[in-house]
């Protein structure tokens, strides 16, 4: 953990002199043409959900049931994927632990996540059973650390072996007749830290030992997904890309967390003043060197893009809540939380040539949730009303942008202020998203559009009178997305009034 650390702090304190690019004080202006660039994968708006914390119980499982309420705002936003069960607790998960009747469940200890019993009640057949409630597709992190090939490829014939062997009937005897087809694979979560700390040459072979044993069954093809870098440790990509990409892989992971501050002080989650919200938003928009580096470096290996970069922990990470238990990482979700999460998704929606997948940490009650629960009470967070935005892009054809940015300077800092992605979907209707992160000034964009004509637009703004406002059990609905009347069209350009640390999302019909 501690190497972890030392490499975050380093990254972070470069943090604030990054600039993206931001041109001296320009009139902002965006163009978008008509020339579809790579899909945007479905994918890339996935989450995850980890046995920590109240993410599992007491979030989506309580007693033992799923949460319907969850399941059905999970399902507005169109949830694609769900990555389970963790996290560093996948490299101490035996799956055996977490099948057959409930109450004959080995008792173990998430020794990861506050040294709390599990009862295992939350095992295999209740998260694709989740799944299924969601109709989003499974993304399971199998266990390297302290695991061994045999234990993984036990557990991919009891989930996709649609045959009659002692596992597959064993599966039969559990419940569940016929295989669940479960594609995406993670081999081993975070292998340089609590994934068995291991170095990229290690783990390559590591990798492949374990790939050979992970068959695709008849109707049932893998996708597997190697343990990636720390944010921007690039000698890890390119150790790995050399080893493994002639093998059987489908993507590489990459974890990148937003600090405001550094991993022992991180910042409160509210009642934080500019300084905090200038520095986190710097640190979020590294996600596009970032994602560009790693992506050069793939590149060289596979210049066909046949496999993806997996971002498949991002997000703010604040200090706990006080008097919560630290151990849980229960953290509140301000307007400034929802502005990462609007523009981290810009830059996938960017990189959608080779970013193919994403998932928020963690989906309920941890980090940089989507929704909170307080016993039967549920909210949805400034972040979650993002998702729900963005859903228009999924699976949609990127459009080719470029933006003139203004500056938001701070102290001595500065980043642009304004960012944005734009789709086009199946029925030709055009979707821009942009952001504008100056907590103090509306930003005037003029957008042309070469070669796309349009009629009417409309949108909708998620923004609030204060940058670290909140949703509350007491006011669920102080931070929630608005009509927008500031955009007109002037001729074939679009002229969009931003508010001050807004979200705007426009329709072009
Ligand atoms: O999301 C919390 C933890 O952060 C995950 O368990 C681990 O993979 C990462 O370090």
């Amino acid at each position: 953990m501690k190497r972890i650390q030392a490499f975050r702090l380093l990254f972070l304190s470069t943090s604030i002199a990054f600039t993206m690019g931001a041109s001296a004080q320009t009139s902002p202006r965006l163009s978008i043409s008509d020339t579809a660039g790579p899909q945007i994968s479905k994918h890339i708006y996935g989450h995850f959900s980890e046995h920590l914390g109240r993410c599992i119980y007491d979030g989506f499982w309580t007693g033992d049931h799923i949460r319907m309420d969850i399941v059905e705002a999970l399902k507005k936003i169109k949830i694609p994927t769900l990555r389970w069960p963790g996290g560093c607790f996948a490299d101490q998960y035996h799956w055996r632990d977490a099948i057959g009747p409930r109450e004959q469940r080995k008792k173990t200890i998430n020794t990861n996540w506050g040294m709390v019993v599990e009862d295992n009640s939350f095992g295999t057949h209740e998260f694709l059973q989740l799944c299924g409630l969601l109709g989003c597709e499974p993304y399971i992190a199998g266990n390297v650390g302290s695991g061994t090939p045999e234990e993984m490829s036990n557990w991919l014939e009891y989930l996709n072996f649609n045959g009659h062997s002692t596992l597959a009937d064993l599966r039969r005897q559990n419940g569940r007749e016929q295989p669940w087809n479960v594609a995406f694979w993670g081999v081993g979560n975070e292998s340089w830290g609590c994934g068995g700390n291991m170095t990229p040459e290690y783990y390559s072979d590591e990798y492949k030992r374990y790939a050979e044993y992970c068959r695709n069954y008849p109707g049932a093809p893998l996708k597997l997904i190697a343990s990636g870098a720390n944010g921007p440790d690039y000698n890890w990509t390119e150790v790995l890309m050399k080893n493994i990409a002639r093998s059987h892989v489908w993507g590489v992971s990459m974890h990148y967390y937003t600090l405001a501050g550094t991993w022992a002080h991180k910042g409160p989650a509210t009642g934080f003043g500019e300084e905090d919200y200038f520095k986190a938003l710097s640190a979020c928009l590294r996600m596009e060197t970032i994602v560009s580096k790693h992506s050069e470096i793939m590149d060289k290996y596979d210049p066909r893009k046949r496999i993806a970069l997996v971002v498949d922990e991002w997000g703010i990470w604040t200090d706990a809540e006080p008097g919560t238990n630290s151990s849980f990482l229960y953290q509140q979700n301000s307007l400034r939380d929802a502005l990462i999460a609007a523009t981290t998704l810009n830059i996938f929606n960017n990189h959608s040539d080779r970013v193919k997948m994403a998932a928020l940490a963690q989906t309920v009650n941890v980090l940089q949730a989507l929704v909170l629960t307080d016993k039967d009470k549920m909210l949805l967070t400034p972040t979650y009303h993002v998702f729900d935005l963005y859903k228009i892009h999924q699976d949609a054809h990127s459009l080719v942008i470029k933006l003139n940015s203004p500056d938001y300077s701070f102290g001595t800092g500065k980043i642009p202020a304004v960012n944005a992605s734009a789709s086009k979907d199946s029925s030709g209707a055009v979707h821009i998203s942009l952001v504008n992160l100056d907590p103090n000034k509306k930003i005037t964009v003029r957008t042309s559009l070469a070669g796309i004509k349009f009629q009417r637009v409309q949108g909708q703004v998620l923004t609030s009178a204060k940058f670290n406002d909140y949703n509350s059990f007491d006011q669920p609905d102080r931070v929630k997305p608005a009509v927008f009347n500031g955009a007109k069209k002037d001729g074939n350009d679009l002229v969009v009034e931003m508010p001050a640390m807004s979200v705007v999302v426009l329709e072009l019909n």
